[in-house]
C-alpha cells in the first residue's frame, strides 16, 4: 500500500471530480462511482491484477463528457450518442484529461476506447474485436449495466441480464459472457440489488463504492523527489482541474493559466510570502471549478443575463468552496479561490466582504481575473487595449478593486517587457 497520506490524497481528488462530473441540475446520478464499482468487480474476476487501475480508470471514464454539460445517461442508444458531437468525442477528450495525471497511462487506454463495441459498431474509431483491451470492455460493459439501472430505477436485474444476454458478441467479446454470470451471482446474488437499491439516496451504493476505494491501492505513483506527497495529491490534479475548467467554456480557455500567472507576477511585487504566492496560483488554476456546474447556455450567453440565471451564475462561486474543501490538499486554497469575486466595497459575492476582510489573495486573483476577461475577446465584444485596461482599473480602484492591487496591476501593464512575456502566456495584449 502506498504512503497512506498520498493514497488519501488522490483519492479525495477522484472522488470529487466523479461529483463533478455527475450532478446534474440538483441531483446526483452517481454513474462513475457505481461503474468503478461493477467494473472493479468485474476486473476481479477478468484481469485481477489490473484490478487497482481498473477502478481508477473506471471512475474517472467519462471525465471527457463534463466539459459538455450533457450527461451521457440522457443519451441511452449508441445511435443517439454517435450522432451527438460532443457525445462522440467525451472519449478521447476524456483520455487527453487523463494523460494529465502522470502514471495513468494505462487509463488512458481504456478511457478512450470505452465506448468502442466488439462488432466495431462503437465510436470514435469503430475498432473490433480483440483490437479493443480487455480494460476497455470491462468499462463498457459496467456502463451498459448502468445505463439499465438508470432507466429501469429499483429493479433493473431481469432487464440487465436479457440486454446483456442480447449485446453478447456484439457489444463485448463473447469470452466475457462467464464473468457477467459471475457478477449476477456475486455476494449471493444481492450484488445488483445493493448497487440498484435505495435510488435516491443511494446507500447501498455508497456503502460499495467506500469499500473498493478503501481496498484499491495506486501502486502505479511513483515517487519523483521528496515532494512526491504534494504531488501527487494536488499538482496533477492541479493539471486536471484547470483543464476541465478551461476546456468546458471555450472563450476562457487558458484563462485559468493566466490568471496563474498575473496573481503570480501580482503577489511578487507586494512581496508576500513565498508559501502564499505558490497558494495564490493554485487557487487561480481552481478558481472557476464551480462554473462546471454553471448551464452552458448561461455560461455562454452573448446577451443580458436575467435576475434568476444571475443567482445561478453567483452560487458557482459557493460551489467552488464545497469542492475544495472535500479536498484536503485544496482546503487552504479555499477562500483564496472562493471569495475572488468579493469586490473591495463590498458589493460583490457570495459573502459581500470588503476590504481587508477578503483574503489578500482573493483581492489580488480578483483583479487578475477581471484583467484578463478585459484583455480577452468575448461573445459579445472584442477585447479592451491595454491602455484602456488601465484606465478600468484606475476608474474601479477603491470600489471593485483593492486599490493598492489594482497600481501593481497597472505598473506591470505598463511595461513592456511584462506585456512581451504576457503575449507569450497567450494573453491578448
Ligand atoms: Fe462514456
Ligand atoms: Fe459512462
Amino acid at each position: 500500500m502506498k504512503e497512506v497520506k498520498i493514497k488519501r490524497q488522490f483519492d479525495q481528488v477522484a472522488s470529487a471530480l466523479s461529483i463533478i462530473m455527475d450532478q446534474v441540475g440538483d441531483g446526483n446520478l452517481l454513474h462513475s462511482r457505481r461503474v468503478a464499482v461493477i467494473a472493479t468487480a468485474l476486473s476481479e474476476i477478468v484481469m485481477p491484477e489490473k484490478r487497482d487501475i481498473i477502478f481508477y480508470a473506471s471512475l474517472l471514464h467519462d471525465v471527457g463528457a463534463v466539459i459538455f454539460g450533457k450527461h451521457i445517461l440522457m443519451f441511452p442508444s449508441l445511435g443517439e450518442q454517435k450522432r451527438d458531437p460532443s457525445v462522440f468525442k467525451h472519449p478521447t477528450i476524456g483520455s487527453e484529461i487523463i494523460s494529465k495525471i502522470s502514471g495513468l497511462k494505462e487509463a488512458e487506454g481504456y478511457i478512450q476506447d470505452h465506448h468502442e463495441w466488439y462488432d466495431g459498431s462503437g465510436y470514435p474509431l469503430g475498432k473490433k474485436g480483440k483490437e479493443i483491451s480487455l480494460g476497455a470492455q470491462v468499462i463498457r460493459i459496467a456502463d451498459a449495466i448502468d445505463m439499465k439501472i438508470h432507466v429501469h430505477g429499483s429493479d433493473p436485474f431481469t432487464d440487465i441480464y436479457n440486454y446483456l444476454r442480447l449485446h453478447e458478441g456484439r457489444e463485448f467479446d463473447p469470452d466475457l459472457w462467464n464473468a457477467v454470470l459471475d457478477l449476477k451471482n456475486k455476494d449471493a446474488g444481492t450484488f445488483f440489488t445493493r448497487l440498484s437499491d435505495n435510488i435516491g439516496l443511494n446507500i447501498g451504493l455508497q456503502m460499495m463504492y467506500s469499500e473498493v476505494i478503501k481496498s484499491v491501492d495506486p501502486y502505479w505513483l511513483t515517487p519523483t523527489g521528496r515532494r512526491q506527497d504534494y504531488i501527487y495529491g494536488s499538482e496533477s490534479a492541479l493539471a486536471v482541474f484547470s483543464e476541465i475548467i478551461d476546456a468546458k467554456h471555450k472563450y476562457t480557455r487558458k484563462h485559468s493559466e493566466r490568471v496563474a500567472f498575473l496573481g503570480g507576477k501580482i503577489a511578487r511585487i507586494m512581496e508576500l510570502p513565498q508559501m502564499e504566492i505558490e497558494q495564490i496560483k493554485h487557487a487561480a488554476y481552481l478558481h472557476d471549478i464551480g462554473k462546471v456546474f454553471v448551464p452552458p447556455d448561461i455560461l455562454d450567453k452573448a446577451g443580458l443575463l436575467s435576475s434568476r440565471e444571475i443567482e445561478i451564475m453567483k452560487r458557482y462561486t459557493i460551489i467552488t468552496m464545497e469542492i475544495l474543501d472535500t479536498i484536503e490538499a485544496f482546503r487552504n486554497l479555499t477562500a483564496i479561490a472562493g471569495f475572488c469575486q468579493e469586490r473591495y466595497d463590498g458589493k460583490g459575492y457570495p459573502d459581500g466582504l470588503s476590504g481587508e476582510d477578503i483574503p489578500v489573495g482573493a483581492r489580488i486573483l480578483g483583479v487578475a481575473d477581471a484583467v484578463d476577461a478585459m484583455l480577452s475577446d468575448r461573445a459579445y465584444r472584442k477585447a479592451l487595449s491595454v491602455e484602456n485596461t488601465i484606465v478600468q482599473l484606475e476608474r474601479c480602484s477603491g470600489t471593485q478593486f483593492d486599490p493598492t492591487v489594482a497600481t501593481v496591476v497597472a505598473g506591470l501593464l505598463s511595461n513592456k517587457e511584462i506585456l512581451e512575456e504576457m503575449r507569450k502566456e497567450h494573453f491578448i495584449v
